[in-house]
């Protein structure tokens, strides 16, 4: 049985357990519903069973996950996890053969996330039934050096045919592939959902990440654990960081000797986190808006979970016509969110993969979503402006009584004469291997 079965997901995407209580219910509960893997944060035991609960309730029939930050787990969080029932269980950051044996000892699937070679074996002789191989583009914790791509391979030698996901700059449905076609089961993403409503994070915090390009590793937010995180650049970080990112001496001295913080409860600690400010050099891993994104996301907006997980396809168009090349060209430019690929309906296999017959195919353009749904005409349409401008409103309009039956009837006038507008090179003339 194939990853996908075993968690009962319709898209191979998982979303990362931001902790700081960025990845709550409704985030985790909204990526199930939408087919994939809804990951809670860390949180205090009570809080983190009643998430579980809300998660069980919004999305019954998917798998709930928990993200096992090793650092600051105990017992009473491992206890949470087991009675309420969780499907599969993500450590990270350290590991421990123990806990990881109770867990699958109570059915839970266990993946580790590891970015090096070392990690990776040390995971799989503790038990892991998968890993996630987190790449150094990752925005948050960082557990190696390596880009994504760069250890792939090598993860997937040392699981030895268990399943690996990767972590790392996964934003779009073009990153999805390009894993998978390097051997991964699947990915795993952190900032994209990072920029969901359904996400915990400040408007301010999304904001500052979509309007930068740059971010860089630290390790300034590393009070009681010293790992080092990917961030955009913020008061602290200008007050406590040199120009390439190495934190200034007094946060290193400060950290070097905060690992005992982390061994203390968290009514403990709170109020220590309460008390950071910029001109503090005491900043832990929930100083505000440390912020990560891991690429470039100035083009991108924030968005709602099911457009970023089920808007996502391929149109397929008529490549012998010019005005239809046009057209495709100008939704390709007008491609906010990097959602959707295009194909000639030409291409070999694409009545098969469209399961529609030979003779028909070229009567639409179509729209294969990445659930396997298939629309055609002016729907297909709709659905891939949907898709390119990361919002619904399109396809809504479509539904709109009476408006399905005009662009129905408008569609079809264009299509039946579509030889006879002017257009450009047909898209077959120009790339006649993909026809
Ligand atoms: C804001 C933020 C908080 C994170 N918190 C955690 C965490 O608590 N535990 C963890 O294992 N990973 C955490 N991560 C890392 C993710 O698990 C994942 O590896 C990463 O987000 C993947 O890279 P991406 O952000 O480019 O998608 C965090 C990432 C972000 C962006």
């Amino acid at each position: 049985m194939d990853l996908l079965d075993r968690l009962r997901l319709d898209v191979p995407v998982a979303q990362a357990g931001m902790g700081g209580g960025l990845a709550g219910p409704e985030l985790a509960a909204a990526v199930a519903v939408a087919g994939g893997l809804g990951t809670l944060g860390l949180a205090p035991p009570a809080e983190l069973r009643e998430a579980i609960r809300q998660v069980h309730d919004a999305a019954p029939d998917r798998s709930v996950a928990v993200n096992l930050l090793m650092p600051f787990v105990r017992r009473s969080h491992v206890e949470a996890c087991v009675e309420s029932r969780i499907d599969v269980a993500v450590v990270a950051f350290g590991m421990n053969r123990s806990l990881m044996r109770w867990l699958a000892e109570h059915g839970v699937i266990v993946f580790v996330m590891v970015g090096t070679d070392k990690q990776a074996s040390r995971a799989i002789a503790c038990g892991a039934d998968g890993l996630i191989a987190q790449g150094c583009e990752a925005g948050g914790h960082i557990a190696g050096d390596t880009p994504a791509l760069a250890f792939l391979p090598r993860a997937l030698k040392v699981a030895g045919g268990r399943p690996v996901l990767l972590a790392g700059g996964v934003a779009a449905v073009d990153d999805t592939r390009a894993a998978m076609a390097a051997g991964a089961d699947g990915v795993v993403a952190g900032t994209r959902f990072l920029l969901t409503h359904e996400a915990r994070a400040h408007p301010e915090y999304q904001r500052r990440i979509l309007s930068t390009d740059k971010t860089f590793r630290t390790t300034l937010f590393g009070l009681a654990w010293p790992a080092p995180h990917r961030v955009v650049a913020n008061a602290a970080t200008r007050r406590w960081c040199h120009e390439d990112g190495t934190t200034k001496l007094a946060p290193r001295l400060i950290n070097a000797g905060s690992g005992v913080l982390a061994r203390l409860p968290d009514w403990a600690t709170a109020p220590l986190t309460r008390i950071q400010m910029p001109s503090l050099p005491m900043l832990s891993r929930v100083a505000s808006r440390s912020g990560c994104p891991s690429r470039r996301w100035t083009t991108r907006r924030c968005t709602r979970v099911s457009t970023v997980l089920c808007m996502t396809g391929v149109l397929f168009f008529d490549g012998a016509c010019g005005m239809c090349t046009r057209a495709h060209d100008f939704l390709v430019r007008h491609d906010r969110t990097g959602n959707v690929e295009t194909e000639p309906l030409q291409g070999a296999g694409v009545a098969e993969r469209l399961g529609v017959p030979h003779d028909r195919l070229l009567e639409s353009m179509r729209w294969l979503d990445s659930s396997g749904a298939v629309y055609s005409g002016a729907e297909a349409w709709n659905a891939a402006w949907s898709a390119a401008l990361g919002t619904r409103l399109p396809l809504l309009i479509y539904r709109i009584p009476g408006m399905r039956f005009v662009q129905n009837a408008t569609y079809r006038w264009v299509a039946d004469h579509r030889y006879r507008f002017p257009g450009k090179t047909p898209y077959c003339e120009s790339h006649p291997i993909a026809c």
